[in-house]
């Protein structure tokens, strides 16, 4: 667990990570291995900021010299309004969880992060279902939307689903049931496994070489994977996206290749 600064008594440091809770996050692991790695003198820590005190909250760690911020939930639409340059990316998206305090830019590594942890997977066809319409739902549409794939949508309440559509343009097609059949990657991006629940899937019709991914994570596998698991199915946790979303945050502040065996093992 990470040492936590309310952002009014942050430290002298180089890089943060700020959301609201923070404690849990493994950024700062992550990133102080890669620093390690490549024999960087820069420090990162994690801070507290409360919602509605972003825009405060960033101005101070600019003044404190920080030069790289990380925004985690539920920060990250603050953090983008709080921006004066952004990239297309979190223009499309409308949140940044990565800055550059200096000169006020933001850019959004998340859809990267996805796209990038499954670029070596061995796809036979590109037809995916996206489970939820929470906070990280709409990097992954657009990630998978980039790459051409064909990809349904279910929410448990439908009518969030079809806002989120709507809002950014997703030509995503909406359904009522999670219907696992004939889909090669099977995403879950609700909150679903963090409070141990499961969602109503039947894997017994899911097509046995497809990939299940759940983007949360944990010491072992969530309800969603030992699930898919349990019928054959390939799986994958959010690990290697954070790594991937970090690796990308990296590199959008040190314009350097980011050494990615070693912030993927600072996750272990
Ligand atoms: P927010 O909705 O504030 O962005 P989030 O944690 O990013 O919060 O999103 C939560 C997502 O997980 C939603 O898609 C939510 O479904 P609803 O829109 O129907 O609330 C989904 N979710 C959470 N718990 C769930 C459960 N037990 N079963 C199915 N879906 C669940």
């Amino acid at each position: 667990m990470n040492e936590v600064f309310a952002w009014r008594e942050a430290p002298i440091a180089d890089f943060a990570v700020i959301g609201h809770p923070i404690k849990h996050s493994l950024s700062p692991k992550m990133h102080t291995a890669a620093f390690i790695a490549l024999g960087l003198e820069a420090s990162y820590v994690a801070v507290e900021v409360l919602p509605g005190e972003v825009s405060e909250a960033l101005d101070a760690l600019r003044i404190k010299g920080y030069r790289g911020i990380n925004v985690t939930v539920p920060h990250k639409e603050e953090a983008f309004l709080w921006c004066e340059e952004t990239t297309s990316i979190s223009q499309r998206l409308r949140v940044c969880n990565t800055i550059d305090l200096a000169s006020r830019r933001g850019t959004n590594t998340d859809a990267e992060g996805f796209s990038r942890s499954l670029a070596d997977y061995p796809f036979s066809s590109k037809k995916a279902l996206v489970l939820g319409a929470g906070g990280s739902t709409r990097a992954i549409l657009s990630a998978l939307e980039a790459e051409g794939w064909d990809v349904s949508l279910w929410n448990r309440t439908q009518s969030k689903a079809a806002s989120l559509l709507e809002r950014f343009g997703s030509k995503a097609m909406l359904v009522d049931q999670p219907d696992l059949a004939d889909n090669d990657l099977i995403v879950n991006t609700t909150s679903a496994s963090l409070s141990g629940d499961r969602l109503p899937v039947n894997w017994s019709k899911a097509n046995p070489d497809a990939l299940a991914y759940d983007l949360a994570y944990g010491p072992s596998l969530t309800p969603f994977l030992s699930d898919a698991s349990s019928f054959g199915l390939a799986v994958m946790d959010g690990r290697r996206m954070l790594m991937e979303q970090g690796a990308a945050a990296f590199e959008f502040w040190w314009n350097r290749e980011a050494p990615r065996e070693e912030m993927m093992a600072a996750l272990q």
